[in-house]
């Protein structure tokens, strides 16, 4: 099974939003993105619109059903009512639902699944009666994971932030990759899928699929739009498939 890239463009949203002007444009971007081989695309709208603004949402669903079919629309946001609402209106193939604080920059840790069950239940059979695949981002500590199949939900997306902030001490670099391969491997035994996503780089992806190679989808943004600007969006999202199927840059 290869791991898919579905990219994240809120970066490029933010860099749009510094001018009152329509670009970076986000539809053309993620069309180059999905014709250089990427298998999805992700947004993260947030209710003060600084990133992903409403009107993106629909534009960016039009372009993968009418252009690409087989790539996958992954958003995900904090589950408040008009969240739930958008993606129910949009109904991506895919829903992750992050614990953020609307006011963070964002999102740093994932649910704490016992105490956010009652909060969860509900949401995550609603966007499944809707027909979605519902994804729940999760720290790398697989405690309390035993609740996400009673919850409904079909996969989790591994936070791998930590994993990232040790892009330059290789000792903790494996502690980290110890602890994604344990929490991975503990989901994957209660039958969930596995994502991951959070500052993956072409350099940290490789170690990351060799310790984890069931991962189904990897989301990234941050460090792909960076790429972008040296090697092109086409060059950045070979060079990030290239670095899934487990060459080094
Ligand atoms: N997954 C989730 C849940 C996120 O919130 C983000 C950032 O919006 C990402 C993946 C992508 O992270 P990055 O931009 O660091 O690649």
């Amino acid at each position: 099974m290869m791991t898919t890239l579905s990219v994240n463009v809120n970066a490029i949203a933010m860099l749009r939003n510094r001018r009152d002007l329509p670009w970076p444009d986000l539809e053309s971007l993620a069309r180059i993105a999905l014709e250089a081989g990427a298998s999805g695309i992700t947004v993260h709208p947030r209710p003060d619109q600084r990133h992903i603004r409403l009107t993106d949402v629909p534009q960016l669903s039009t372009l993968i059903s009418r252009s690409f079919p087989k790539a996958e629309y992954n958003i995900e946001g904090y589950p408040s009512e008009a969240f739930l609402d958008l993606v129910c209106r949009i109904r991506p193939d895919q829903v992750t639902l992050v614990p953020d604080d609307p006011a963070q920059p964002t999102s740093d840790h994932g649910w704490a699944f016992e105490t956010a069950a009652e909060l969860l239940a509900p949401v995550v059979g609603r966007l499944k009666a809707e027909g979605m695949r519902v994804s729940l981002f999760a720290d790398p500590d697989p405690a309390g994971y035993e609740i996400v199949p009673q919850l409904g939900a079909d996969r989790i997306e591994l936070y791998t932030g930590p994993y990232g902030a040790t892009h330059s001490d290789p000792d903790a670099r494996d502690a980290e990759l110890s602890r994604l391969s344990l929490a991975g491997r503990r989901a994957q035994a209660l039958g969930l899928g596995v994502n991951a996503g959070h500052d993956l780089t072409v350099p940290n992806l490789p170690p990351l699929i060799a310790e984890l190679p069931f991962l189904a989808e990897v989301s990234i943004g941050h460090a792909l739009t960076a790429d972008a600007l040296e090697h092109g969006m086409a060059g950045a999202v070979r060079r990030f498939l290239g670095a899934l199927s487990g060459s080094e840059a």
